[in-house]
């Protein structure tokens, strides 16, 4: 089937509350407790470098990316990541992911950090991080700590605490949306 309706957009202001809902149906109410929320709560996520998924105008999935230091690795942590029930299992999820990815890269960024199940994300790129290496706010699983690396040393300057980043003087390259992800028709098999 052809879901000729299907784009992926930069996320903006209008879809703040349409991703709250999102990720409340996706995570439930203690998604505010975790480690990453925690961070997040630090300071605003990138917009630049966040996306939605909208199909015939019904905006079904989010990612979104804040910057972080990680250690030594002016990074960014990917999350939440949420797709509606209703459109599950169509490379949604992971189509999202690359173009996050893709736009980190291009805006200099020195890895994606997240916390998330090695399965689904390390065919797309993401490697372990060594265990216990950064420090986060909260409890987590090391073993579903990963990053792309994005600069060569990365990994080796990947120890230590990992916080919220303040980005508003790097001077970057603006990710358009059109470049980035605009309008991309999605054909599912
Ligand atoms: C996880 C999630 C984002 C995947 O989105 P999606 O668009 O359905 O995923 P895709 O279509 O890109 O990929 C589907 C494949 O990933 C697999 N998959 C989904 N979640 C997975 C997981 N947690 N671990 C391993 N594999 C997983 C599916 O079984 C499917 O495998 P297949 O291609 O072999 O059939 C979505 O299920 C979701 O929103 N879940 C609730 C929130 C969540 O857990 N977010 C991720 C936090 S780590």
């Amino acid at each position: 089937m052809f879901h000729s309706g299907l784009v992926y957009l930069t996320e903006d202001a209008s879809h703040d509350a349409v991703i709250e809902l999102i990720n409340e149906e996706a995570f439930g109410p203690g998604r505010h407790t975790r480690a990453a929320a925690r961070i997040r709560e630090q300071g605003p996520h990138d917009r630049s470098l966040s996306f939605i998924a909208a199909d015939n105008g019904e905006t079904i999935a989010s990612v979104r990316m804040t910057p972080v230091l990680a250690g030594d690795v002016k990074g960014h942590l990917l999350g939440p990541l949420a797709v509606r029930p209703s459109h599950k299992n169509r490379g949604i999820g992971r189509e999202l992911v690359r173009i996050a990815i893709e736009a980190a890269r291009r805006k200099g960024s020195e890895g994606v950090i997240l916390i998330g199940d090695p399965p689904y994300y390390m065919p797309l790129g993401f490697e372990k991080v060594a265990y216990k290496a950064l420090d986060f706010p909260g409890p987590v699983d090391p073993n579903r700590v990963l990053i792309v690396p994005l600069a060569d040393d990365a990994h080796a300057r990947l120890k230590g605490v990992i916080a919220w980043r303040d980005c508003k003087a790097v001077i970057a390259e603006p990710v358009s949306a059109t470049e980035e992800a605009s309008v991309r028709a999605y054909a599912s098999a």
